[in-house]
């Protein structure tokens, strides 16, 4: 088990839904936006060894498993990992850790690849995260970072959206939640030092933004 920062606030409000996710998650973006992010990453290969942060129930991890040698799915909440640990309980390569991305005990340079799907969206602090996400990486080393947003809908869309998360997961956390544009996004993973090589937008309403980035390998030479 990793260090923990254990502020009750932090690590209690997806423990609250951890047995309903799945369920929540389909009914607030849609079954099918799901199965299109997960098309979108079955075509990854060769991840090696990879970190996963805020894997919550495992439906990701299931998908990177399969391309990756090992993948430390890391999540802050007990309650989700109890979850993730049973839904993965056949994949040999996927070990499950409790631990806070925003502070990852982790030596710098481990990691092949990392995934950050709808983590960022939800943590106090998006550019920590990323940083952190940077340090674990090895130069050459790639993100796919994953988020959910209402991006390109109405206003009456957005608001029956956000009625739906209310009604399965009630008031956001207190300090919010980041409805990411993909230009915002794009921005946030180049200040922290990452070269953006493809950002994609996947669905229709709403969608989910599928970035890829890299540690490029020249930082690590200068
Ligand atoms: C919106 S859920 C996404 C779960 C999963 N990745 C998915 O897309 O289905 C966000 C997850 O991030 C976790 N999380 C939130 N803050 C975290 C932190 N600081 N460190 C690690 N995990 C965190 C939550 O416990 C939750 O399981």
């Amino acid at each position: 088990m990793g260090a923990v920062v254990d502020t009750p606030h932090k690590t209690s409000y997806w423990s609250d839904y951890a047995c309903v996710y799945d369920e929540g998650v389909d009914y607030v973006v849609g079954r099918a936006l799901r199965r299109a992010v997960a098309g979108r990453l079955a075509l990854e290969r060769h991840l090696g060894n990879t970190i996963e942060c805020g894997c919550g129930t495992g439906f990701y991890t299931k998908v990177i498993a399969a391309h990756a040698a090992r993948v430390t799915a890391m999540d802050i909440s007990a309650e989700m990992l109890q979850v993730a640990d049973q839904e993965l309980a056949s994949f040999h390569n996927v070990f499950l850790q409790r631990a806070d991305a925003e502070k990852m005990p982790f030596a710098p340079n481990t990691f092949d690849s990392a995934l950050l799907a709808n983590i960022l969206n939800t943590v106090k602090d998006p550019p920590t995260v990323l940083g952190e996400c940077f340090r674990v990486l090895k130069f050459g080393g790639q993100m796919i970072a994953i988020a959910y947003t209402d991006y390109g809908m109405a206003g009456t869309e957005k608001t029956d959206l956000g009625l739906r998360y209310f009604q399965k997961f009630g008031m956001p956390p207190s300090w919010g939640l980041h409805n990411f544009g993909p230009e915002e996004l794009g921005n946030l993973v180049r200040q922290k030092g990452f070269t953006v090589r493809k950002l994609t937008v996947l669905g229709d309403k709403p969608k989910a933004l599928y970035l890829r980035a890299a540690k490029d390998v020249t930082l690590g030479k200068g």
